[in-house]
């Protein structure tokens, strides 16, 4: 994907607090105002599937069990304003990346079969996410999704399709069933592949598996890409494919599906969207994302990529997330405009409603903007969510309609035909301020009286509106929900000194702060017994970046670092699976698939047996790149045994490099070092095999 860059609002709008007005049905000198009919006559259109956020694809929620370990009220109230019914966004589906060992966007997530005889379900943090939201919302829909995968699957040429499936299947088959056994975890919905190729057989087969193992209800979602017209073809041509998939899940399909998609008669969610910033743009962003797609492309359920920020700014499509919890050093976090979006629907609907069709309760305004309609199951209560977010200001990562917005334009609901009842509504509503970065979100006002069937509205653009027939006990001016992007925030940074714990952590858990972004770091016994931080993954995964990684990293710290410290022992062991060197390293640059492009100051302990070096010895290399492309220095080091810990200090500081190993200075120089950007610290191995490091502290040095 490309980052499309945040851009400024530029368009002044009327004042908010005039934003929406209801005028007596009556006034002599009211404009003739267009009528939108609600009607439960024609029937009901799709159920809705839910709203949900993304934890993964990849490692986006890395930092966040540090928030649990050190700070558990401020971790459970993150994880209360996403997902707790009626509190704050009261997510009703949660979709996680399936570990894979590999670069998914923002990081690696540790896999549960690192090889094909391994098997943990005690592996990266989303188990222990996915159960600690089942306490606060035990009705979540669980969605599995992998992105990359252990080499192991895909044989000779990384095809995660190899030899007919047999490792696919079982490797997702033995997931799904250790969630179920070990942690208690459902999966509501499976998917095949990230945006990348499906396979016909082997979603026939998955879903073969998964009713001969207990899983029928389990529903199988494909193909989580952009519209594949020829996956659509393909499923309403192959019966046996036809009925193994249950949800035509798309990825940013902009509003709408092909005629291919509804053609299948499916139900169909946006299973990836939003990628935004979420400032009050992204925010406005998301409400459209909301409401469009069901008007104009019968999708019925939105998954906003990603969950929450939870990985270190300057790392790709920081912030674009529903809300943001980087800072576990502080324990700050911020609840985000996305939030209360959210808000607006999931607290007045629930999966299982129904919308109400196009035309008949959902559609787009008279002067844009569009409204839908949730009706629960037994009719008894109705919501009506409007949003007139201009599409210049709620700008989306990915098309959405471009279509101007009326200023102001007032619209009479009628409600008829098995809504005539409707005396009130409760009403909530957002208002955004773009020409002065404000905005008042989910705000209550008083009850909104329905006389004889009829209420007339005057909506200003960028106002989002739910109204609804259900009680609605939140509080009126909730401060929370007032934004102003102009009043100073309170970012905390990474610390100056900073040294990992592995002793806080249990066996195989990830390192705190450390955050891979190749191959993968767990806690497990170095070869004297001593509890180190291992590099696990022994071959090249199924990786979905270009170029691929040529070796694992792993970054520390904070991008805006020049002059630092890195220390760290390191043990290369002696086994066949073993590394060929480490490194560490400071000021690297790049984050994300982008980290092969890294440069920074790169050190490299190389063992090299043979004739030539006396038997054995150690090669030390000095680059400015994780590329080992651009070498300044090269010496060899005497006297360092391999199958032992080696201490290795690397320091930045006013442009001069010096690099301790064993506490005995090997490097010392300047290399136009000074001209390097700043960047992160990193660890890493030469090439996919077993390291082993411990004693890992970085320091910010200088002022
Ligand atoms: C809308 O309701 C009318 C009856 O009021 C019905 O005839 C029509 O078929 C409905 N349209 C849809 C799309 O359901
Ligand atoms: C191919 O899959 C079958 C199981 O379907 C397995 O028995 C066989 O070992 C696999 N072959 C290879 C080369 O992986
Ligand atoms: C397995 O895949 C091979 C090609 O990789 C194919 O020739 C063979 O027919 C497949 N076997 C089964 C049982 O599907
Ligand atoms: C579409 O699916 C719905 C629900 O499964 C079903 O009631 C309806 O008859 C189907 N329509 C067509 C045209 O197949
Ligand atoms: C899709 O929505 C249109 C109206 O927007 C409606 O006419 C059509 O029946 C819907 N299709 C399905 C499969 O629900
Ligand atoms: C609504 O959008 C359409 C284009 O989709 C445009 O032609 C029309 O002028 C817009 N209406 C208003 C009131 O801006
Ligand atoms: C900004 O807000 C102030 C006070 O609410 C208001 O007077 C002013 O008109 C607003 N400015 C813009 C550009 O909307
Ligand atoms: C209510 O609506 C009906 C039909 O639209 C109309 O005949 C009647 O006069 C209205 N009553 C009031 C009090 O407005
Ligand atoms: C920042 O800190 C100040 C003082 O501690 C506090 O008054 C203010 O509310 C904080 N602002 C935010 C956005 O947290
Ligand atoms: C590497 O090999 C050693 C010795 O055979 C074994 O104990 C260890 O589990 C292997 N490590 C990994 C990560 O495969
Ligand atoms: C890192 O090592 C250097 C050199 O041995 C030492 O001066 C420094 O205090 C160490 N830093 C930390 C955080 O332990
Ligand atoms: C490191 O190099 C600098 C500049 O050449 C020199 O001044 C300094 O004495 C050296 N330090 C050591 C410990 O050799």
């Amino acid at each position: 994907m490309i980052r499309v860059p945040h851009r400024p609002a530029v368009t002044v709008i009327l004042m908010a607090l005039l934003a929406l007005s209801i005028q007596a049905l009556s006034l002599p000198n009211s404009a003739p105002a267009a009528e939108i009919k609600f009607s439960l006559a024609g029937g009901l259109a799709q159920k809705f599937e839910g709203i949900g956020g993304i934890s993964g694809g990849g490692a986006t929620s890395k930092l966040l069990s540090s928030y649990a370990a050190k700070f558990p009220r401020k971790y459970n109230q993150i994880l209360k304003y996403l997902f707790k019914p009626k509190f704050g966004a009261a997510l009703q589906i949660l979709k996680v990346e399936i570990g894979g060992d590999s670069q998914s966007t923002d990081g690696t997530e540790s896999s549960h079969m690192h090889t094909a005889d391994d098997v943990s379900f005690d592996r990266g943090y989303e188990w222990s996410l996915m159960k600690d939201v089942k306490k606060i919302n035990y009705d979540i829909k669980l969605y599995g999704l992998p992105w990359v995968f252990p080499g192991w699957i895909g044989g000779p040429d990384l095809d995660p399709y190899y030899n007919n499936s047999s490792n696919l299947l079982r490797y997702i088959m033995t997931w799904v069933k250790g969630a179920k056994a070990v942690h208690g975890l459902h999966m509501e919905y499976l998917g095949i592949w990230n945006e990348r190729p499906w396979n016909a057989d082997y979603i026939i087969m998955l879903r073969k598996a998964l009713d001969a193992s207990g899983f029928a209800s389990t529903r199988i979602v494909a193909t989580d890409s952009l519209w594949d017209v020829g996956f659509l073809k393909a499923a309403a041509a192959n019966k046996a494919l036809y009925d193994a998939v249950d949800v035509l899940g798309a990825h940013y399909p902009g509003a709408d599906s092909p005629p291919e998609a509804k053609l299948l008669n499916k139900t169909m969610i946006c299973s990836e969207e939003f990628s935004a910033y979420n400032d009050i743009n992204g925010g406005g962003c998301w409400a459209r994302i909301l409401n469009e797609p069901f008007v104009m492309g019968n999708l019925s359920g939105a998954i906003a990529w990603n969950l929450l920020t939870s990985y270190y700014r300057g790392f790709p499509y920081s912030d674009n997330s529903l809300m943001s919890a980087r800072e576990p050093w502080s324990g700050n976090y911020q609840v985000k405009p996305p939030i209360w979006v959210t808000a607006h629907h999931t607290h007045f609907s629930e999966p299982g409603w129904r919308y109400l069709p196009v035309g008949n309760g959902s559609g787009l305004l008279p002067g844009n903007g569009s409204y839908i309609t949730y009706v629960s199951p037994d009719a008894a209560h109705v919501t009506v969510v409007i949003e007139t977010m201009d599409p210049h200001d709620a700008h989306c990562f990915y098309s959405m309609p471009q279509y101007p917005i009326a200023d102001v334009q007032t619209v009479v609901l009628k409600f008829t035909d098995g809504l005539s009842s409707i005396t009130r509504f409760r009403v909530r509503q957002s208002v955004f301020d773009y020409g002065n970065r404000t905005a008042r979100l989910f705000q209550k006002l008083p009850d909104f009286p329905v006389v004889n069937g009829t209420l007339k509205l005057t909506l200003t653009k960028n106002t989002i509106l739910t109204l609804t027939t259900m009680d609605d006990a939140g509080p009126t001016d909730d401060p929370s929900q007032i934004v102003n992007e102009k009043a100073p925030t309170n970012e905390t940074f990474f610390p100056d000194v900073y040294r990992e714990d592995i002793n806080e952590l249990r066996d195989e858990e990830e390192p705190r702060y450390l955050a891979p972004q190749a191959g993968v770091w767990e806690v497990r016994s170095a070869p004297d017994g001593k509890r180190a931080m291992a590099q696990v993954v022994t071959q090249p995964p199924v990786d979905t970046c270009y170029p691929r990684f040529p070796r694992p990293g792993a970054l520390i710290g904070d991008y805006s670092w020049t002059d630092s410290r890195i220390n760290c022992s390191v043990w290369l062991p002696i086994w066949a699976n073993a590394s060929t060197g480490v490194y560490l390293g400071l000021q690297a640059n790049q984050a994300g698939a982008s980290m092969v492009h890294s440069s920074g100051v790169f050190a490299w302990l190389l063992p090299l047996q043979g004739p030539g070096c006396g038997g054995y010895c150690t090669v030390l290399l000095m680059t400015r790149d994780y590329g080992m492309q651009q070498a300044v220095y090269s010496s060899v080091l005497d006297g360092l045994a391999r199958d032992s810990w080696i201490s290795v200090s690397l320091q930045m500081l006013k442009g001069f490099v010096q690099l301790r190993v064993n506490h005995k200075l090997a490097y010392n120089g300047t290399s136009g070092w000074e001209k390097l950007p700043s960047g992160w610290a990193a660890v890493g191995t030469q090439n996919f095999g077993v390291a082993y490091f411990k004693d890992l502290s970085v320091e910010r040095l200088g002022d």
